[in-house]
């Protein structure tokens, strides 16, 4: 049977962000962010390890305590200069271990998204696992889109039918990954799911939810606050 690994590219920097310390490690509820993607891929019971993808250059990490989640994680400093870079050193290095097969399933989780729920989490495990490409989770677009021209005016506006915002995790088997992200053109692609479909491939989408929110600015960190409280239960 096909296990299931979660994967974390986290040797980024967050330049919109503007601030010295990279996103991952920003404080969310007294942690820093990263925390939370590392909690949630861990309580799963489906996932069997829990890989972090830091940078050469990363001087955080061994700052915080991780040992109550140690029996799963396995942290790696080979992060590179993309998200996809980053992802695809990571596979290579696990898929030189005797830990993961092929044909085992890789859940890619970015960590700047903390408020992935285990109700999700497993919504999509279930719905995915005997996909014969896999998937991601997106949610289905409401807003009206406009397309900008010169001075920022509106040129045209766009039909959001059919139009998915794409989120994490997205998860597709080991060896297809690597085969997709090993890509030239892959490389400046900002999800996993872009270099699949490349391979002329078409990946489930998943309903996803709003409340899994991609931290990007400063203000996002206290709406992350208020969704963690809320499935804390705290408010
Ligand atoms: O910057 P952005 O929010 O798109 O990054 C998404 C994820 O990819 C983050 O978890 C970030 O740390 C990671 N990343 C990476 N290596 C890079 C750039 C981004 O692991 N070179």
């Amino acid at each position: 049977m096909s296990k299931f690994f979660a994967l974390i590219p986290a040797a980024g920097f967050g330049a919109r962000m503007k601030t010295n310390l990279p996103k991952q490690y920003l404080s969310l509820g007294g942690r820093p962010m990263i925390y939370y993607a590392v909690r949630t891929l861990y309580l799963s019971p489906d996932i069997t390890n829990v890989v972090v993808i830091l940078s050469p250059e990363d001087r955080e990490w061994l700052k915080y305590d991780w040992s109550e989640f140690s029996s799963k994680l396995i942290v790696l400093n080979c992060g590179g200069e993309t998200r996809a870079m980053s992802t695809l050193n990571g596979l290579m290095a696990i898929s030189e271990s005797s830990l993961i097969h092929d044909e085992d399933w890789v859940l890619v989780h970015d960590a700047a998204r903390p408020c992935l729920s285990e109700e999700l989490l497993k919504r999509m495990l279930d719905e995915l696992s005997k996909d014969t490409v896999g998937g991601l989770l997106a949610v289905p677009i409401s807003d009206t889109l406009k397309r900008s021209g010169i001075n920022d005016r509106v040129q045209e506006t766009e039909s959001r039918k059919n139009l998915w915002q794409a989120q994490t995790p997205q998860m597709f088997r080991l060896k297809l990954l690597m085969n997709a992200l090993c890509k030239p053109n892959s490389v400046t692609m900002t999800d996993d799911a872009s270099a699949v479909e490349a391979l002329g491939l078409y990946p489930k989408l998943v309903l996803g939810d709003v409340r899994n929110i991609k931290i990007t600015y400063p203000k996002d960190l206290s709406l992350a606050e208020l969704i963690l409280r809320e499935q804390q239960g705290e408010v």
